[in-house]
């Protein structure tokens, strides 16, 4: 830790030493004076970052700021001459990641793995995330780091996306609010947030090069309407732009994106970064609008300053670009003097990461098994993930945290004795196959394979003993996901033929002594569950839960914390019907050998899903497709049950001067104390939803309402949150007419409506053509 102050103290004298008084000083002069100081290759440096690479030919100063964070994704490029320091910007989305140890240093400096961010979203509760955002803030801002390279908010166009756990939701409202809310929290720190990745990376199969095709009122309405939102409502310090093209262009490189949709039409006023190796055409970058390259190389750097050179790029773009560059420095702790410690309240965070997973969980079935009763003593607890919890996925969204408690771990801390036969067997097993801990492993994960084995497959007597030897079986599914790949579809979306032999000779054995068996999905995205639901007698979504897992779970199944999460997804019967599949890499190992095969032909046609993808199912995507085919749904958007249960009652709903006002009264009408998640779906006016039934506007969530009470909902839209995207006209409109609002405890559970009227209909502007 001294070193690392030492080495940050240096950097600050360096900075401070080389000024002189007649060159102009970043933070004491004003940005455009310094600007004008710069010579042309200062600034192109400073919008390119200090690069990858840690060689010897790399000057003192970078070698320093590089060697700030161990573990910290980039980093901009400092210029000690006009006092213009380095900014650090680490990762992401589960928690901020840097390497936990340091060469010849003793300390560590692990951080909190918290929820992944679907797991957030389940929570429906913006107040909660925005906590947990200042603490992930808070880590950033004392290990020493400005800006955190995360949310992350692309939609969860297809199950299979490989990043699924790290974005919200299938649905752009509830993605935009949780992001706001993540945003405020970070930022509320003095450190900034970056939202990320703009636009339409929707899938990681070649996600460098993918053409997204896509139609406007697609694009706008479901696929940007979240950043939108998340912009409007948090003005993140960044935004990253996504490696993927968008109707031909790379992100990037998007003018339409970056200067017109993002700062024009939606008032973003941050710095925009590429993605890291995003921006493959420096100059197209820099033009349009994307102030910043990461992580930089030296090719980039020369390529710019060649074209202010030869005439292609005009310096002024330059210039505008680097103000936005020295905004963003400016506001940094960094640029602002503040001295970190290394001191973050690791144990204060694990309670927050605790609370916030148990809060996002979502129970999808109970027939009377939980919480479990107080004869409830011994649990016989199967599945390699129960020894050995998925905590957060794969790829720069994970975390190195210190530890992660199993299951098997958080069930004894509750009090729980684990009937030991089971527990040997599997314990044993996840013993002689762990990986050795590995911190600072980009691709940190315990086990790599969680799928149940055939070697811990038992016989059906054995499980007729364990069921007489404990009081309630507990069976859990891992699944990880992560960055650069897609998941599969037989054996990661569907269960294995074990596992579901296993969940049947389970349930047989423990229902024919009487005894109950509970499943636990720890996974990071939605798999299969209606050839096997009918099995258990309860199911609970945990997801990737963050460090404390084990002690969340036990927590809602021993009934300390009522669930209240519900479903940001909708999770289908068939995976093949869902309208994304016809154009998702599903067989993503056949694409990418077709790939190979192609590329020394010059005559190949480019392969459909891989070079490009068409998104022919336009806003066919989550509830918008299945409110109008409930029968193919397993578990519905929204959805989930409590240990309680509510009714709604006196809806209201009015529109006044532009302002629509809405409210509902809940109130819990069992005998627990709980919360819920009440939804706000709208029905507009006959052709606005172009064949869409309803959509969700806006939420929220009770606080803990004990037996008997009630509280009093309220919620406000304005007039443009109901406006629709017009491709002909290129504006936005809200029509006038007769809306319903639906007050919900799901897509599929409307408990009460209200219609409101607005009298004229309202055009807004929209720049930019896609
Ligand atoms: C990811 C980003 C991440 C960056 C830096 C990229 O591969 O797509 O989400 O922030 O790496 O680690």
């Amino acid at each position: 830790m001294k070193k690392t102050i030492l080495a940050y103290c240096l950097i600050a004298t360096l900075v401070l030493s080389v000024s002189c008084t007649d060159v102009p000083q970043f933070g004491k002069a004003s940005n455009s004076k310094v600007i004008k100081a710069m010579t042309l290759e200062e600034k192109v440096n400073l919008l390119v970052g200090v690069g990858a690479w840690n060689g010897d030919d790399i000057a003192q100063e970078i070698k320093d700021a590089k060697n700030l964070i161990p573990g910290c994704a980039g980093q901009t490029y400092p210029i000690p001459r006009l006092g213009i320091p380095s900014v650090m910007l680490p990762d992401g989305p589960g928690g901020l990641r840097i390497n936990p140890t340091r060469q010849d240093d003793d300390n560590t400096y692990y951080c909190t793995s918290f929820p992944v961010a679907t797991l957030l979203a389940q929570s429906w509760n913006t107040q909660l995330v925005q906590e947990v955002g200042t603490a992930i803030g808070d880590e950033v801002k004392r290990y020493g780091a400005d800006c955190l390279l995360a949310p992350a908010l692309n939609l969860h166009r297809n199950p299979l996306l490989g990043r699924s756990f790290e974005y919200y939701s299938e649905d752009p409202v509830i993605s935009g609010k949780i992001a706001a809310a993540m945003v405020r929290g970070v930022q509320s720190n003095g450190v900034g947030a970056t939202i990320k990745h703009y636009a339409l990376n929707n899938q990681e199969t070649n996600r460098m090069a993918n053409d997204v095709h896509v139609d406007s009122k697609t694009a706008r309405e479901l696929y940007l309407k979240g950043f939108e939102i998340a912009v409007r409502q948090s003005q993140p310090w960044a935004v990253m732009t996504s490696y993927n093209k968008v109707n031909g262009t790379y992100a990037p490189e998007n003018e339409a994106l970056i200067e017109q949709i993002l700062r024009n039409e939606w008032g973003f006023e941050g710095m925009v970064m590429t993605d890291w190796g995003g921006g493959r055409n420096a100059v197209a970058t820099v033009k349009a609008g994307n102030d910043l390259i990461m992580p930089g190389s030296a090719n980039q750097i020369k390529a710019i300053i060649d074209a202010v050179q030869n005439g292609t790029l005009d310096e002024q773009i330059i210039d505008r670009n680097v103000e936005r560059v020295l905004d963003f420095i400016a506001r940094s702790p960094k640029a602002q003097g503040y001295m970190f410690q290394n001191d973050p309240d690791l144990a204060q965070h694990a309670t927050i990461s605790r609370s916030s997973a148990t809060e996002g969980m979502v129970l999808l079935k109970n027939n009377g098994v939980l919480p479990f009763s107080s004869d409830c003593k011994t649990i016989a607890l199967y599945g390699v993930s129960s020894y050995d919890m998925y905590v957060v996925g794969t790829g720069s969204g994970s975390v190195n945290y210190k530890h992660a408690v199993g299951l098997d771990e958080g069930l004894k801390a509750a009090g729980y004795k684990l009937e030991p036969s089971v527990y040997r067997v599997y314990s044993e097993y996840v013993n002689d196959h762990k990986e050795a801990a590995n911190p600072g492993n980009f691709m940190r994960t315990n086990l790599t394979n969680h799928v149940i084995p055939q070697s811990l497959v038992r016989k059906p007597y054995q499980y007729r003993a364990d069921a007489i030897s404990s009081d309630v079986a507990i069976i859990t599914i891992g699944r990880s996901c992560g960055e650069s790949a897609d998941r599969g579809y037989e054996n990661d979306y569907l269960l294995t033929d074990i596992e579901t032999g296993l969940i049947k000779d389970i349930c047989d054995a423990f229902h024919f002594k009487n005894k109950k068996v509970v499943v636990i999905l720890n996974i990071g995205a939605p798999i299969e569950t209606a050839s096997w639901k009918q099995y258990p007698d309860a199911i609970l979504l945990a997801g990737l839960p963050g460090q404390e897992a084990g002690h969340a779970i036990a927590d809602v199944l021993k009934g300390a914390v009522n669930p209240s999460g519900k479903l940001v997804d909708t999770y289908v019967k068939d995976y093949m019907q869902m309208p994304s599949t016809a154009n998702f890499p599903v067989n993503a190992r056949e694409l990418q050998a077709a790939a190979r095969s192609n590329r020394n032909n010059p005559d190949a046609k480019p392969i459909p899903n891989y070079d490009y993808t068409d998104y022919y199912e336009r806003m066919d995507i989550g509830y918008r497709y299945y409110d109008k085919h409930p029968e193919q749904v397993s578990y519905p958007f929204g959805f989930g049950l409590s240990y309680t249960t509510f009714q709604y009652s006196n809806p209201q709903a009015s529109y006044d001067d532009g302002q629509i006002t809405l409210s509902i009264k809940v109130t819990n009408t069992g005998k627990t104390a709980g919360k819920e998640a009440v939804q706000i779906y709208i029905e507009a006016p006959k052709s606005r939803l172009d064949g869409i039934v309803k959509e969700l506007k806006t939420y929220a969530k009770t606080t803990l309402l004990q037996p008997g009470d009630s509280q009093v909902l309220e919620f406000k839209l304005s007039e443009y949150d109901l406006a629709g995207y017009e491709s002909d006209d290129s504006v936005w409109k809200t029509y006038a007419g007769e809306y319903k609002a639906d007050f919900a405890a799901s897509s599929q559970d409307i408990r009460c409506q209200s219609t409101f009227s607005i009298p004229f209909e309202q055009t807004y502007p929209a720049f930019g053509s896609l």
